[in-house]
């Protein structure tokens, strides 16, 4: 099974959004017993909880069912996980310092890397923006954003491994 994981600083909006839209698209390509997907945040301040209100909300308007509970991520998920799909630069830099500490190394670029690497609107250092003191429009352009790049990366894997 190839093991993805999405991570943001909360792990209640954009990590969410990003594991629920990738599920769907790896179901409708009959992809599900190949490709396990998950989230986390890289704080530790909404653990146990279902995704924010508003980003269910979105989801709910794209058939998308959230029911994740919100978990920190671990220094296992690196032993764990195939890819680990970050939101922003500073949550890409938060985990390559919890991986420095706990294995003496950075994570490979090949496999730690930020989502939007593969969004075809955008450059490839973009950040997903954070949504959380934004509008409800913040929340559906966040919800864009994502959907497409998820689109883009399971097309890449598809291809990569060949499924
Ligand atoms: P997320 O958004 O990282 O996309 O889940 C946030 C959620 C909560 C907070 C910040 C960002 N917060 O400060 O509590």
């Amino acid at each position: 099974m190839l093991k993805i994981l999405y991570v943001c600083l909360g792990n209640i909006c954009r990590s969410p959004i990003a594991e629920g839209t990738m599920r769907d698209l790896i179901a409708k390509k009959g992809l599900s017993h190949k490709i396990f997907v998950d989230s986390a945040g890289t704080a530790n301040y909404h653990i146990g909880k279902l995704p924010d209100l508003r980003t269910r909300q979105n989801a709910e308007t794209h058939g998308i069912n959230l029911t994740h509970s919100c978990r920190q991520i671990d220094i296992q998920d690196f032993l764990d996980f195939d890819y680990i799909v970050s939101m922003d630069t500073n949550n890409l830099a938060d985990i390559q310092v919890l991986s420095l500490i706990a294995f003496g190394k950075h994570q490979p670029e090949e496999s730690c890397f930020l989502l939007r690497k593969f969004d075809l609107e955008s450059n490839q250092t973009d950040s997903v923006p954070d949504p959380y003191y934004g509008t409800k429009d913040d929340f559906e352009n966040v919800y864009q954003i994502i959907k497409r790049s998820n689109e883009a990366f399971l097309n890449w894997i598809a291809k990569k491994h060949e499924y």
